[in-house]
């Protein structure tokens, strides 16, 4: 259990003009029940390095295990129903989906997995509550803050109980007391069957995690947990 992802001689290059390689060899466990903040300059590979482990996109070269099982990039919706199911995941612009409401934003996400409506909006209308945001149930995206749109993306991301909480420079648009109530609701997602991984560009966010690890120029360059 303790071995619950495992990034092995990951690599990724994207072949532009030139070959750019941006993951290098990169092998890492990460362990459930803990926090992890990822940091490192802009273009060190905090985004792609995300975007593998969601299985959004796929290593050049190297592996992925969750726990025993290992990710196979034939099976394309067996992957999607692993990523609706378990993994959640947060951005820095809230890409939430600008012709629905808060509350259909966060119960779409669990029919994707579950087709009983009324039970998805019972839940969604619970994390609305749970974030403080159940008079903000009928707004459009447009019609929220940048604050409240991330605290439905959040809400959004929990709704099918993850185990593994993945988050994009969430507070990367926001003013810092706003960046503060919204890394708080994050951090409160910790749970011990629960990993949770963030890529930060603020080193007072990134210390707050439970092992923070430097990218630079494709690899993890040190770790204090
Ligand atoms: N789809 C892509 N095609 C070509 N190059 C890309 C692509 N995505 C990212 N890159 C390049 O990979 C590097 C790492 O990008 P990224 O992972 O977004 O960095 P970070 O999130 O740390 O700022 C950058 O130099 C970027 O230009
Ligand atoms: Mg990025």
């Amino acid at each position: 259990m303790s071995k619950f992802l495992q990034l092995n001689n990951i690599s990724k290059t994207f072949e532009t003009s030139k070959k750019l390689k941006v993951i290098k060899n990169l092998s890492f466990i990460f362990k459930k029940g803990k926090t992890y903040s990822l940091m490192g300059p802009s273009g060190s590979g905090k985004s792609t390095l995300l975007n593998i482990i969601s299985l959004i996109d796929q290593p050049t070269n190297g592996y992925i295990k969750f726990n025993t099982h290992q990710i196979n990039y034939e099976n394309k919706e067996d992957n999607d129903q692993f990523r609706a199911k378990k993994i959640g995941i947060v951005y820095q612009q809230n890409n939430l989906l600008p012709d629905f409401t808060s509350l259909e934003n966060i119960y779409l996400a669990s029919l994707s997995i579950n087709n009983n409506k009324d039970l998805a909006i019972s839940k969604a209308k619970q994390l609305l509550k749970k974030v403080g945001l159940f008079s903000r149930a009928d707004h459009y995206p447009s019609q929220l803050s940048g604050g409240e749109a991330q605290r439905v993306a959040i809400a959004r991301a929990i709704i099918n109980d993850p185990e593994i909480i993945l988050a994009d420079e969430p507070t990367g648009s926001l003013d810092m007391k706003t960046a503060k109530i919204i890394f708080n609701l994050l951090k409160d997602q910790k749970r011990s069957d629960r990993l949770i991984i963030f890529a930060t560009h603020n080193r007072f966010f990134g210390k707050k995690a439970d092992c923070l690890l430097e990218m630079k120029d494709g690899i993890i360059k040190s770790s204090n947990g």
